[in-house]
């Protein structure tokens, strides 16, 4: 109690001379349990001064040596999976073992990202110039792909390390340097991922970490001339950073409302298992959870009564128990996800549970005949409820899902692989996942966003890519 914990900035750790915290309240118990520095403008200038002057000897650092530092920081993350892990608990509660599981993907991610450049970025172009009417053969074009400079990423809450790394190891392998904004619940296991970097050994400078208010720093982060590129993942606020942001190249990932197209010809059993998991893992609080099921009427009973048998079985608690619904994160979240509940109350949804909640904690609730006039047929939870829209026509699931703000992922699930692919062809989202949750792993694979859910597109490679620009010399023959 009492201590807070330092920033990063220079390879030391420091005081923000604000002489300001902010708190970190644990969602379970709704008591600070952390603090964190408050940074201020003036901090942020002198990160974004060194962040630049370490990039410059960090581009010169050959490929095979930036990839061996990455190793290491995956392997020391690995190590101390079990303290991260237990941040997690705390500041995001993130049931004790999904959260060690975050820990261990993201020294995985960390360590294909390190395999994954060296390949991709230690090969460039030749080409020469006869192959275009009216030249001859007098120009060889070499072409490579270089660093862009200062990589500002901002991750999100409910995945503050795996979201971190992800932007972090790509930065770092193509020759950027990186400014880290941790959200704040989550920002003491960011600034334990980044201890991790520390000790690893890279150089002063080429990693910081800055902590502190979005209305002190946020705008002035992402507006900053410093920054060479902003990856962000989150809410709405990557909106308003796209419309401020400077002409950097951009990759942002958003919000969703994922469907879930369910068919009379599908395996029930296999998608209520998923629809289980997909809606109510880590209490909806992702951005690719199950937000809507499209069932055709010929099923739907069938299917809500599975999916019901099913969260009956979800444990209910603290996550240091482990439990499958812990708190969603903050109080205001947990009045959001009500005042959804109630209007689907008053407009007359079946409720397949009893509503219930304590402080942040609030019991998974199926929502069943939901209609397009409830807030819940469009918005977010981001918590543990989920509503299912029955349909008579495929048709009319997949308008539903495309007259959606969000394009993120969707799902069918369908025994016609044939259907499917049209289904998929049809719906306007980043990815359709046939017969499975949609998910962003394994995290190799593209991830993307479409509308409000967000531009360009990750996963290691595509961030790779995204986080370089060609650079060409053209040999003028006599
Ligand atoms: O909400 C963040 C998003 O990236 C989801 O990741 O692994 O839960 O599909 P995942």
């Amino acid at each position: 109690e009492g201590e807070v914990y330092k920033y990063y900035s220079d390879g030391e750790w420091k005081k923000s001379s604000s002489g300001k915290a902010v708190n970190i309240v644990n969602p379970t118990t709704r008591k600070t349990h952390f603090k964190v520095q408050a940074c201020t403008q003036e901090e942020v200038n002198q990160v974004m001064e060194i962040a630049k002057s370490a990039q410059k000897a960090w581009a010169k650092t050959p490929l095979w040596k930036r990839a061996e530092l990455l190793h290491k920081a995956a392997a020391l993350l690995k190590e101390h999976k079990a303290p991260i892990a237990e941040c997690l608990v705390k500041e995001i509660a993130k049931p004790a073992k999904d959260s060690v599981t975050e820990v261990v993907r993201s020294g995985d991610l960390i360590s294909y990202c390190a395999e994954e450049g060296v390949r991709l970025l230690g090969e460039g172009k030749f080409l020469v110039s006869d192959s275009f009417p009216g030249n001859e053969r007098t120009k060889y074009c070499l072409s490579s792909k270089v660093p862009l400079g200062v990589v500002l990423a901002i991750p999100p809450f409910n995945y503050p390390v795996n979201l971190a790394v992800s932007k972090i190891a790509p930065a770092l392998i193509a020759g950027n340097s990186l400014v880290l904004k941790p959200p704040t619940q989550g920002a003491v296991s960011c600034l334990h991922m980044v201890h991790c970097f520390h000790l690893a050994g890279f150089p002063k400078g080429l990693i910081s970490c800055v902590t502190g208010k979005g209305s002190e720093i946020g705008d002035f982060l992402t507006m900053h001339p410093g920054v060479n590129c902003i990856s962000f993942t989150g809410g709405d606020t990557g909106i308003a950073i796209s419309k401020k942001a400077g002409m950097v190249p951009l990759q942002m990932e958003l919000g969703g409302k994922d469907a879930c197209i369910v068919l009379e010809d599908a395996d029930v059993d296999l998608a209520a298992a998923n629809i289980v998991k997909g809606g109510f893992s880590y209490s909806g609080q992702r951005c690719t959870a199950v937000k809507v099921v499209l069932v055709t009427e010929l099923i739907a009973d069938d299917l809500v009564a599975k999916v019901n048998a099913k969260v009956a079985k979800l444990t209910v608690g603290p996550p240091e128990d482990d439990c499958d619904i812990t708190p969603v994160v903050s109080e205001s979240s947990a009045n959001f996800i009500e005042g959804l509940v109630m209007d689907a109350k008053e407009k007359g949804a079946t409720f397949c549970q009893p509503y219930k909640r304590e402080g942040n904690l609030i019991w998974p609730l199926l929502l069943d005949n939901v209609r397009p006039d409830m807030r819940i047929a469009w918005e977010e939870p981001f918590g543990p409820l989920l509503p299912v829209i029955r349909i008579s026509t495929v048709e009319e699931g997949i308008h539903h899902c495309n007259a959606s703000n969000f394009g993120l992922q969707g799902c069918v699930f369908t025994r016609d692989i044939n259907k499917a692919m049209l289904i998929s062809d049809a719906m306007e989202t980043g990815t359709v996942q046939i017969n499975s949750a949609p998910a962003r792993g394994p995290d190799h694979f593209p991830f993307q966003g479409l509308k409000d859910s967000g531009i360009g597109s990750q996963g290691i490679t595509n961030s790779i890519n995204m986080m370089t620009k060609v650079k060409t010399t053209v040999i003028n023959l006599p």
